[in-house]
C-alpha cells in the first residue's frame, strides 16, 4: 500500500468547484480494489466524491444519479476517474416514464452521452413521474395501475430503451396514496411493462416496507408476487415515521433516505435474497448524509446477510443430495 498526504481536488482554470463536493484533506491510497457487483455496494454522492476518489474504499460498486454530474464538469471529472476503480450504475431521477406529455429527449440524449462514457453495469429510473410540460418537479408522483397508463409507460420505457440502447430497469416506488381508476396491483402492472417492453427490474425493499404500511397491505406477499426473473437490483434505504395528519393517533413511513436501514427492511431483504436468489444491492442514502465509512458499513451489513442466507441455502443443497 502507497500512502500519501494530499489533497485530491485539483484546481481547473475557469472551472466552479461544486461546493457540494467536500474537499477531502485526509491520505491517499493507491491500490488495487477488487470490485464486484455481487458485492453490495454504495450510492455515491458528492458530498463523497472526492473522498472516494482519494481513498478508493473496499465497495462492490457505485450508483449515481446522473444528473447531478450532467452540468457539473468538475464532478464528472471526478466521476469517471472513480469508473475507473468500480462498476458504476447510473440511476436516474430526471426520466419520466410517467408522464402524459412525453420524455424530454434531449435530457435522455445527455443521459446516454454518459453511459456511453462511463458504461454503467445498469441505467435504471422509477415507476413514477416527474415532470409536467417543460417543468421538473423535485419528486416522484404516483402514477394509477390500468390499461391506459400501462400503454403510456410501456411506450416511454421502449423509447427510453431504444435511446439508451440497453435494457432500463424500473424501480417500484414508494406510495402513500393510492387511485380509485386503478384496475390491477402493482407487482402484476410490473409483470406487464416487463412482458411489453423487455425492460428489466429494480426492487427496492425498503420501498416495499414503506408502501406496505402506508398501503395497509402485506409486504411479504408483495415480494411472493414480484415478477422474480425480471430483477437485475436491489435497493436498501432508510425511511423516517411521521405522524399521519389525515389519521389521527397513525403514523406514515416516509422515504427519505435520511437514516440507516430499518430492523423490518433488513428482514424482508433477508426473506428477498431467499426467494430472488443473489442479487446486486445497493444502500441508498440521500439526506443527512453520514460519513462514508457508515454507508460502507451498512453495505458489509447486506453482504453479511447475503453470505448467510448463500451458506444456508449450500448447507440444504448437501442435506438434499
Ligand atoms: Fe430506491
Amino acid at each position: 500500500m502507497d500512502l500519501c498526504a494530499g489533497r485530491i481536488l485539483r484546481t481547473h482554470c475557469g472551472r466552479q468547484q461544486d461546493s457540494q463536493i467536500e474537499a477531502f484533506t485526509g491520505y491517499r491510497v493507491a491500490i488495487s480494489i477488487t470490485s464486484n457487483p455481487n458485492t453490495p455496494g454504495i450510492g455515491l454522492r458528492l458530498a463523497h466524491l472526492a473522498e472516494m476518489v482519494a481513498t478508493r474504499p473496499a465497495a462492490g460498486w457505485l450508483e449515481v444519479h446522473p444528473e447531478n454530474f450532467l452540468a457539473n464538469p468538475h464532478a464528472a471529472e471526478l466521476l469517471t476517474e472513480v469508473s475507473l476503480h468500480y462498476p458504476i450504475s447510473l440511476h436516474t431521477v430526471g426520466i419520466s416514464v410517467g408522464s402524459a406529455n412525453g420524455i424530454d429527449h434531449l435530457h435522455l440524449k445527455r443521459v446516454r452521452g454518459l453511459a456511453d462514457r462511463l458504461k454503467p453495469i445498469f441505467v435504471s429510473g422509477h415507476l413514477a413521474w416527474s415532470t409536467y410540460g417543460n417543468e421538473y418537479l423535485n419528486d416522484l408522483l404516483p402514477l394509477p395501475y390500468n390499461e391506459e397508463s400501462l400503454q403510456l409507460v410501456s411506450t416511454h420505457i421502449s423509447y427510453v430503451q431504444d435511446t439508451l440502447g440497453q435494457p432500463y430497469l424500473i424501480e417500484n416506488p414508494s406510495s402513500y396514496v393510492g387511485f380509485r381508476s386503478s384496475t390491477m396491483k402493482e407487482t402484476d402492472f410490473l409483470s406487464e411493462i416487463v412482458r411489453r417492453t423487455g425492460c428489466q427490474l429494480l426492487c427496492d425493499v425498503s420501498n416495499v416496507v414503506v408502501s406496505a404500511h402506508n398501503m395497509v397491505y402485506d409486504a411479504y406477499q408483495y415480494i411472493d408476487n414480484f415478477p422474480a426473473d425480471a430483477i437485475r437490483e436491489i435497493h436498501l434505504g432508510g425511511y423516517t415515521p411521521e405522524k399521519d395528519e389525515a389519521t389521527p393517533g397513525a403514523e406514515l413511513l416516509i422515504d427519505t433516505h435520511a437514516a440507516a436501514i430499518a430492523d423490518p427492511s433488513w428482514d424482508l431483504y433477508a426473506y428477498a435474497l431467499r426467494r430472488f436468489g443473489p442479487k446486486p444491492t445497493l444502500i441508498e442514502w440521500d439526506n443527512e448524509i453520514p460519513p462514508l465509512a457508515t454507508l460502507l458499513d451498512e453495505a458489509a451489513h447486506a453482504g453479511e446477510i447475503a453470505q448467510a442466507i448463500d451458506a444456508s441455502a449450500e448447507a440444504n443443497r448437501v442435506a438434499a443430495r
